[in-house]
């Protein structure tokens, strides 16, 4: 972190406190589930958001972010509502969630130096949001148990931007293991075990450069449709809480209690948490083949389910399927825009991007971004 620390000292005139440190996240297998209390395959990246810190007089916090050169200030007395377009306001909700936790922080000067991707699914929202806390854990020795973090993170999201979305992100970022996929369950918030992957094949990240801001996207609607879906389920079958607690064979019983939409999305839900576990499987099997089989079946499911794909994203996981050297592919994280997974052989990488990357921008006139993503490890701080 040597870059952000001298960065820092550049800007500010004084060296910072503390620095931490929050990876991105993928999404491997367990689309939507965490919201359903259920079962998520997911990995942290390399790809991380640095966050120097250093105390300050007053009550007024300054920020620059080094990799748009962009500033932001706010008074640590006015923060109660987030102001529109404003990158802080990730900042500022972690502020606001750990006063709700009866903690109170002071002022500070804070620099941001991120790698990963903005708004396209690898959760920058998420890293940030860690990098913050974990920063401010440092300056502030707040002690909050791992998981509750997350909760920060989630509340930021939930009651500060209006995003109903689940823990996943903030999960994955904190309890991430280098070269193994975690395998989470949303119920307890527990990370039951890790799962190693085979070493000779890569995560290629390709983004379908459509805008994917979950905030403005029907992903709150999503939820509702599911929470709908697992109420009706519950009306029959009292040990139900949620569509975790729903076999397929159950759903199918009860397929004439669900409106036509409803019984769609929580196919995809149920459907995603049984591939979790089949998933899992075959990795321990070595049988990558069929692990890659569920890739593509989990993007089938969110087109003709969850309707939550979009053209970019169906040309992407069509060219998967036509390159040699890729054994799976499907749209990871919130969808309706954002990035595509592939599982590519690593001796085989170089060549798949240049076509994947080819036929993506014949199809659609656009360049994909290509990320080959390293699984790296969960967020970490420590004071300097
Ligand atoms: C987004 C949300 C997560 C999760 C995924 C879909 O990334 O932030 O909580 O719901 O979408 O699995």
């Amino acid at each position: 972190m040597s870059t952000i620390i001298e960065n820092f000292k550049a800007h500010y005139g004084k060296a910072p406190v503390a620095v931490s440190k929050a990876p991105g996240r993928l999404e491997i297998l367990g689309n939507h589930t965490d919201y359903n209390e259920g079962f998520v395959l997911s990995a942290a990246v390399s790809q991380s958001t640095e966050f120097a810190i250093a105390p300050a007089q007053g009550s007024v916090c300054r920020l620059i972010d080094f990799r748009g050169n962009s500033k932001a200030e706010f008074d640590l007395n006015n923060i109660d509502h987030p102001t529109p377009r404003d990158w802080s306001n990730y900042i500022k909700g972690v502020i606001v969630q750990l006063r709700k936790r009866g903690i109170e922080i002071g002022a500070f000067d804070g620099a941001i130096l991120s790698t990963v991707p903005l708004s396209a699914g690898m959760s920058s929202s998420a890293a940030l949001e860690v990098s913050a806390c974990f920063a401010f854990k440092e300056l502030f020795g707040i002690e909050l148990p791992k998981a509750e973090w997350a909760r920060v993170g989630q509340g930021v999201e939930n009651q500060y931007m209006g995003l109903q979305s689940g823990l996943l992100d903030q999960f994955s970022s904190i309890f991430g293991h280098e070269n193994a996929l975690i395998l989470s369950d949303f119920r307890k918030n527990e990370v039951l075990r890790t799962i190693s992957m085979p070493s000779d094949y890569i995560l290629v990240v390709a983004n379908s450069m459509v805008k994917h801001n979950l905030v403005d996207s029907e992903y709150n609607t999503r939820r509702i449709d599911c929470e709908q879906a697992a109420a009706k389920i519950k009306a029959v079958e009292p040990g139900v809480t949620t569509l975790r607690d729903v076999p397929s064979a159950m759903l199918e019983k009860h397929r004439s209690l669900l409106t036509e939409r409803e019984y769609r999305r929580a196919s995809h839900v149920v459907g995603e948490d049984e591939r979790v576990f089949q998933g899992i499987e075959f990795l321990e099997k070595g049988d990558i083949q069929d692990f890659g089989r569920l890739l593509f079946e989990s993007h089938e499911s969110s087109i003709r389910n969850f309707e939550n794909s979009c053209p970019e994203l169906d040309y992407l996981v069509e060219l998967a399927k036509s390159i040699p050297g890729c054994v799976g592919a499907r749209l990871s994280g919130g969808g309706f825009g954002g990035i595509s997974i592939h599982l590519v052989e690593k001796a085989a990488a170089d060549e798949y991007c240049k076509r994947l990357a080819t036929g993506f921008k014949t199809q659609t006139g656009k360049e994909p971004e290509l990320i080959r993503c390293s699984i790296g490890e969960g967020a970490s701080s420590h004071k300097l």
